[in-house]
């Protein structure tokens, strides 16, 4: 038994907060323990939460799409969550569920160590850019040390809102490449001092 499955086994009885009062299954997450792309969503919906594992439902059948446009599947990358129990009513994870869950999630990257982690919620995103927003931000790799994050949108935003689907499909395209010039994705913090733009001097 590895580290991972034992972790597995730990989360599908752990009764660190209230979502565990609720859950059919809990959902850990999977794929290979060397995965290079791990994706982090929010937290399981129904179809999750009854067969313990992630996105299974409409956004999961969509996101195996997505991976079938750039030559993926599911068996070659990771995907998990920021909460590992199904929220009532798919309400949005609560800070406290968050943090409590926090540990799993942590380690799951640190064991994993994937190259690429593609957020595909609000609060994946949250973890590594604060304040930002979706509509600015998406598809732009940014460094944070050895690792390259990506935020997009959630497939199940792209399924209601059809604008957003060929925004996140273009996002998605452009992955491959990502992982081509891994070494050229700029860390997010040196960017971010960078004087606001040089354009001003040309006034
Ligand atoms: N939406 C998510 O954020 N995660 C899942 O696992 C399924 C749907
Ligand atoms: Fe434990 Fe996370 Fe489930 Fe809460 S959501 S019970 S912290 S596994």
């Amino acid at each position: 038994m590895s580290e991972l499955t034992d972790m597995y086994a730990q989360i599908r009885v752990c009764p660190k907060c209230d979502l565990s009062q609720s859950r059919t299954n809990a959902v850990p997450g999977e794929g290979p323990e060397n995965a290079e792309i791990m994706f982090i969503g929010e937290g399981p919906g129904f179809h999750e939460d009854r067969q313990g594992r992630p996105f299974v439902g409409p956004a999961g059948q969509y996101l195996d799409e997505l991976l079938g446009l750039i030559g993926m599947d599911r068996q070659k990358v990771y995907i998990t969550n920021v909460v590992k129990c199904r929220p009532p009513q798919n309400r949005d994870p609560l800070p406290y569920e968050m943090d409590a869950c926090r540990p799993y999630l942590d380690r799951q990257i640190e064991l994993i160590k994937p190259k690429v982690i593609i957020t595909i919620s609000r609060y994946a995103m949250g973890r590594w850019f604060p304040d930002k927003k979706i509509s600015e931000i998406h598809g732009k790799p940014k460094r944070f040390g050895d690792l390259v994050v990506i935020p997009m949108y959630h497939p199940a935003a792209a399924l209601h809102q059809s604008s957003l689907k060929a925004t996140l499909e273009a996002d998605f395209k452009r992955v491959p490449q990502i992982l081509k010039d891994i070494s050229a994705i700029q860390p997010a913090k040196a960017e971010e001092q960078k004087p606001p733009t040089e354009q001003l001097s040309l006034f």
